[in-house]
């Protein structure tokens, strides 16, 4: 382990984890994990010997509970356990615990500090990088949050064993847009991991490298006002797959509505931006065969396209703001997309993944 690095690939999570507790040396030590975390992954790090003090909060799992509610219930138990300013606050769970409690502690006495341990791929390559924290309000998703980083990010890929595969698949869609913003060497590495029999060594490899694509695109604009727009690649479409999933009652996860939105907008770049189209074929190929379909025909286009056009990311109210590539690797933000070009790329998804 590099112990200056924020972003630690850790082969010995519980040595790693003590290192960076002992070097920080809180008042208090906290852990906030969900119900389902507590059963698979605490025991994982219970033996730390920097944990034997810590008190351990418990929320319950899903993105239903990641609210104002739950963060009062956190604030409250921080405060009635004597939490203080010189605490630490540990993480450990998926997105929704990493985006709450990293919320909870930016907020708690004015920001105490806080290490993540995400236990998804999905967690693991976004959520708990980057130092976006939230929660959702009034039915809007990350609508209140602030971006500040963790101290440490602890990321172990012994959790994935547990990881159902559509877990792993959702956490994966990530990786391939990271793979895309990178180059072609990465993006060929990752369309040919078996992800039905994982070599978790060779996952932890990608994952690694994954994380170091956004790393590195986060220490250039950590708030989101030039080129950070690229990890939005695949989500400007993904989005509106994710929201009318929720709406018709069919909900997909959001690394698939990823995975479909980088269909659609990877046919956008090729038109657009002169993509390369055996590049674009080869990586929807691996995209319809791995995560399948969700069904659409055109009748969802009109509410589609309403939900891209009141994205959060768009610059301008109805005006479509969206990340493309002119290659692999070369990244063009802020493209203005109309409304017959989205229904064919819409069009383009269908034919791509047999619909
Ligand atoms: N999930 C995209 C970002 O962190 O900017």
């Amino acid at each position: 382990m590099e112990n200056n690095a924020a972003i630690i690939i850790s082969k010995a999570l519980v040595q790693d984890l003590n290192n960076c507790i002992s070097v920080i040396s809180p008042e208090q030590l906290f852990v906030l994990t969900d119900t389902s975390s507590r059963e698979y992954c605490l025991p994982l790090i219970r033996k730390c010997p920097a944990l034997a003090s810590a008190k351990v909060f418990s929320m319950r799992s899903g993105d239903d509970f990641k609210n104002l509610d739950t963060v009062v219930d956190v604030w409250t138990f921080l405060g009635e356990n004597g939490g203080t300013r010189q605490s630490m606050l540990i993480n450990l769970g998926g997105g929704v615990v990493t985006d709450l409690g990293g919320f909870v502690a930016n907020t708690f006495k004015r920001g105490i500090r806080y290490i993540n341990i995400p236990t998804t791929l999905l967690s693991m390559v976004d959520a708990a990088v980057g130092g976006k924290t939230g929660i959702n309000f009034r039915q809007l998703k990350n609508e209140i949050g602030v971006i500040n980083p963790a101290e440490k990010v602890l990321i172990c890929s012994e959790f994935l064993r547990t990881l159902d595969k559509e877990n792993l698949l959702s956490g994966y869609a990530e990786m391939l847009k990271h793979g895309l913003l990178k180059s072609q060497e990465e993006l060929h590495r990752l369309a040919s991991f078996d992800i039905n029999r994982p070599d978790y060594d060779l996952l932890s490899d990608l994952i690694g490298t994954s994380v170091a694509v956004k790393e590195a695109i986060v220490a250039v604009d950590p708030t989101e006002k030039g080129i950070r727009k690229a990890l939005n690649l695949g989500h400007t479409i993904g989005h509106a797959f994710e929201s009318l999933s929720h709406t018709q009652k069919r909900p997909i996860l959001h690394g698939y509505a990823v995975a479909y939105g980088l269909i659609g907008e990877l046919y956008l770049s090729y038109k657009c931006q002169g993509f390369p189209q055996d590049e674009m074929i080869r990586l929807c190929r691996f995209i319809s065969e791995n995560y399948g379909r969700f069904e659409i025909d055109c009748d969802d286009y009109p509410a589609l396209y309403e939900l891209m056009a009141h994205d959060k990311k768009n610059r301008h109210a109805g005006e479509i703001n969206c990340t493309l590539l002119s290659d692999v690797g070369q990244i063009v933000t802020d493209c203005i997309i109309e409304k017959e070009q989205i229904f064919k790329a819409l069009d383009f998804y269908r034919d791509t993944v047999g619909i």
